[in-house]
């Protein structure tokens, strides 16, 4: 394995944003694997697969073909031969993302990509099981949080900023569900691996999370 840095947290505590220019300061590659989880659920949602079907799932995985490429420096998503990256940022496909993710055969795949990605380049890959499943002997690993309200009231800001008209309690709602079910799924669910930094950002600006993730990767290079 190249050198790793894995971060891992629960939806909307920034990892994606923050990993992301880690990266380029490092001249790492970024793997982000949320988006690969993201890519098969599209599949699933364009050939009509129901989420809850597991056998179903199952036969589907078996004619998808996720490969990663990067163009100037950043993640584009193949699925199929197609490039599906400008579509795999939706809440709904998010939301399906989660639910399909729950399955043995879908993270058996996918897990296989993210491991080749890592055994060859240095990365910073992030995720729900980067420290504990993908990568255990990870260089660095970082658990990301951030309170339920933090993460909320952030989405909710960004969503204002786009010139939509949210509703701040159905955010909030939805961050919970997505947390229930990432953290209490059987195959790999969202924890902090023991050998983890945890990172609270609720109370810290972007920078500063920036700041304290690089001190704690120069403290282990
Ligand atoms: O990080 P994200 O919102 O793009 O991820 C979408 C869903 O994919 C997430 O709710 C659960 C799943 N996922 C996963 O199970 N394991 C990962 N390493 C990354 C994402």
């Amino acid at each position: 394995m190249a050198y790793a840095i894995a971060i891992d947290g629960p939806a909307g505590a920034g990892k994606s944003t923050i990993a992301k220019s880690i990266a380029k300061k490092l001249q790492y590659i970024y793997v982000d694997t949320g988006a690969m989880y993201r890519a098969i659920a599209i599949y699933f949602i364009k050939n009509n697969i129901d989420p809850t079907d597991e056998n179903a799932i199952n036969k589907a995985c078996e004619h998808v073909d996720i490969t990663i490429a990067y163009l100037n420096g950043e993640q584009q998503v193949i699925l199929n031969g197609e490039n599906i990256t400008s579509i795999l940022r939706n809440e709904e496909v998010g939301k399906i993302a989660s639910k399909t993710s729950i399955y043995a055969k879908v993270r058996k795949k996918l897990v296989e990509l993210q491991r080749e990605l890592a055994r060859t380049t240095d990365c910073i890959m992030d995720g729900r099981d980067i420290g504990t499943t993908v990568l255990p002997n990870a260089n660095v690993k970082i658990y990301l949080t951030a309170s339920v309200e933090a993460r909320a009231s952030r989405r909710y800001k960004e969503l204002i900023e786009k010139g939509e008209s949210p509703s701040y309690e159905v955010i909030k709602s939805d961050i919970e569900n997505r947390d229930y079910q990432d953290m209490n799924r059987e195959n790999s669910p969202l924890k902090q691996a023991d050998d983890a930094v945890l990172i609270d950002s609720s109370n810290i600006d972007l920078d500063e999370t920036i700041e304290t993730i690089i001190k704690v990767i120069n403290e282990n290079i």
